[in-house]
């Protein structure tokens, strides 16, 4: 028996007792002789004390211990002296007076003290085995064990089956790039890992499963970012004869489950629904973070008769002029600064301009082209806008809408993370849905039409007829994204059930049919032998479990996740591999890892 209670366990109810621990050395401290040891297991710290009058050969061996040495001691349970007690602590109010210890294994001195928030990541990484012993990593991995728990339960009592798919599969059109998998078997060939398990979800709905789900992982070759891996899991479900609401309503209540039974938290449902035309008009963005204001606001009309020519002509030429009003920003922002959105705004959103007025607390309007504007044009402008003393007034034209407010929905996070507005409503938690995606979009490099969700995503009945009619700028689907706080936590939709429409869709999207039957002729034969009307979802599990965490990074929350050029410190993975081994699968590789 290596112990019979844990560090966590013991209370004043115990003293007395004679027990036996074992863990991690997470300090000694030498007080006259009298060495004291926190002892640390997953579940707390208890405080060992070594006494050489109660025994003398445990005592001479404790000297000697060391951070993160492995030890197991036996001892009775005694109160701390009255006026030593560590209230901090669980076990704060006693302490084992060893009779025994035993060293398990010897421990090096670690590489960063653990613990040290200030550590280099990619240190952390490389001894990512050291650093999952923080207590801040230890509780963000319970926390995800929580969420998945609660995610199992929920979905459980709702009637789903939990069932795996392939991970050797073939390419799945989520729009990112795949990671292939040469087989030996089948010289010449690949799997691809998959993106999500999109069509095998459906292929379960055909088979009549009608409720599945599946914490399912994901591979994306795609630029990493704090909230993108490229292997990452995802709740995935997916449920025969539902509509919209009914998986809103389903994930509505999963989230509540999660959060009371993972963080203790009541949220409210049903969540707000948003359009996403509302949510890129208002907020600049199709997941708006909605805990706070400086929303954009429609100005073309006013600009129509402008002397600025950027505005008018643009207003005139049926395009879009918007602004935010950074309330108070004034103060913040020096003429440098405004210059430095300026070039920002230019090389990393591709905006032309950032146009701004600064209105200084007693001071004057400061713009380089407020010079042009007329009396009418200012007072339209200051009253529209809310403008007063000490804000500044952003503005964004283009001849396409979508542009301006993306760049301006940008712009206003910056002024909210500037103004404090972020920190300052840390604690809430906005959810929402957005709702009415388009569901194509034109796609200039490919220079053909694409799909905004995924190709099996259903038109809006209403809209069916401007598919066919080829006006696919207007055709909306049935999808939704649940947001919360700005970050997108999942998205779903409705599926096409039909083969001549999903076969329709392939067509819209450049598949051709010889394609058709190559790419995706499984799916377009499952769909002709009886698929049910079918839809679901899935949500980003890492996201879900970093907002929990109130992380910054989805790393955090990930046992043994990738740096942001795709590789594992610790490992080294990637690695190059020798040429039997390429040969094996028919590869011959030129490039070396730099
Ligand atoms: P989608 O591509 O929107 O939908 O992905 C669903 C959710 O997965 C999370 N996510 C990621 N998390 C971490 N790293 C990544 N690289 C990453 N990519 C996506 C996000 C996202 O909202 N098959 C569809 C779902 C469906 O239609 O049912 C799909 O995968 O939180
Ligand atoms: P210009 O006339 O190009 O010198 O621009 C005058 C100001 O208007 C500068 O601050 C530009 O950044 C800004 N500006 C120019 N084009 C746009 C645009 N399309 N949208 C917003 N601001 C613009």
């Amino acid at each position: 028996m290596y112990r019979s209670v844990s560090c966590n366990s013991l209370r004043k109810e115990h003293i007395g007792q004679t027990v036996t621990l074992a863990g991690w050395v997470n300090s000694r401290r030498d007080q006259g002789g009298v060495i004291f040891v926190d002892l640390r297991d997953r579940e707390g710290v208890t405080q060992i004390v070594f006494r050489s009058e109660e025994n003398k050969e445990a005592t001479d061996a404790s000297h000697k211990l060391r951070g993160e040495d492995v030890i197991q001691v036996t001892g009775k349970v005694s109160a701390r002296l009255a006026g030593t007690e560590n209230p901090k602590l669980a076990t704060g109010e006693i302490e084992i007076v060893a009779a025994e210890l035993r060293v398990l294994n010897k421990a090096e001195v670690p590489p960063f003290p653990l613990d040290d928030p200030k550590v280099n990541e990619d240190l952390r990484m490389e001894y990512r085995y050291l650093d999952l012993r923080t207590a801040l990593m230890q509780r963000n991995l319970k926390l995800r064990h929580r969420v998945v728990k609660a995610t199992r339960d929920y979905l459980d009592e709702a009637g789903f089956l939990e069932i795996e798919t392939p991970i050797l599969s073939n390419p799945t059109p989520e729009g990112a790039r795949d990671f292939l998998v040469p087989s030996r078997l089948n010289p010449g060939t690949f799997y691809a890992l998959p993106q999500a398990p999109q069509q095998y979800k459906q292929l379960l709905q055909v088979a009549g499963l009608e409720k599945y789900f599946q914490i399912a992982r994901c591979f994306r070759d795609e630029d990493l970012r704090a909230d993108r891996q490229p292997e990452f899991t995802q709740i995935d479900i997916e449920a025969s004869f539902v509509v919209e609401n009914d998986i809103q309503t389903l994930v509505e209540g999963l989230l509540a489950r999660i959060f009371k039974e993972s963080a203790g938290v009541e949220i409210p449902t049903p969540f707000p629904r948003m359009p996403y035309s509302e949510a890129m008009g208002r907020f600049g963005s199709d997941k708006p973070d909605t805990r706070f204001g400086l929303e954009l606001v429609d100005l073309t009309d006013v600009f129509t008769a402008s002397q600025f020519k950027v505005f008018a002509s643009v207003a005139q030429g049926g395009g879009v002029i918007k602004a935010i009003n950074a309330k108070g920003a004034a103060a913040l922002l020096s003429k440098e600064q405004l210059k430095k959105w300026e070039e920002w705004v230019k090389t990393e959103c591709g905006a032309k301009g950032l146009a701004y007025v600064k209105w200084s607390e007693g001071g004057e309007w400061e713009s380089p082209i407020v010079k042009f504007f007329s009396d009418a044009e200012k007072t339209a402008l200051a009253g529209r806008m809310g403008f007063q003393a000490g804000d500044v007034l952003f503005f964004g034209a283009d001849a396409k809408l979508e542009p301006v407010c993306e760049i301006l929905g940008r712009v206003r996070l910056r002024c909210a993370d500037l103004l404090g507005l972020i920190k300052a409503n840390a604690s809430k938690l906005n959810f929402l849905w957005v709702v009415d995606f388009p569901l194509l979009a034109f796609s200039p490099e490919d220079n053909h039409w694409v799909a905004v969700h995924h190709p099996f995503t259903r038109p809006k009945a209403d809209d069916m007829a401007a598919l066919h009619a080829g006006e696919y700028a207007r055709v909306r689907a049935v999808a939704y994204d649940v947001v919360l706080n700005g970050v997108e936590l999942g998205g779903g939709s409705i599926r096409i059930h039909e083969r001549e429409l999903q076969a329709k869709m392939f067509e819209v999207l450049g598949v051709n049919a010889e394609e058709q039957q190559v790419k995706f002729g499984h799916i377009l034969k499952a769909f002709s032998f009886g698929a049910p009307p079918h839809g679901g979802l899935a949500l980003g599990l890492d996201r879900l479990v970093m907002l929990i965490a109130g992380a910054e990074s989805i790393r955090e929350v990930i046992a043994f996740p990738k740096n942001n050029r795709g590789c594992d410190l610790m490992t080294h993975s990637p690695v190059e591999v020798d040429f039997k081994q390429l040969r094996e699968v028919y590869i011959s590789s030129t490039a070396k890892k730099s």
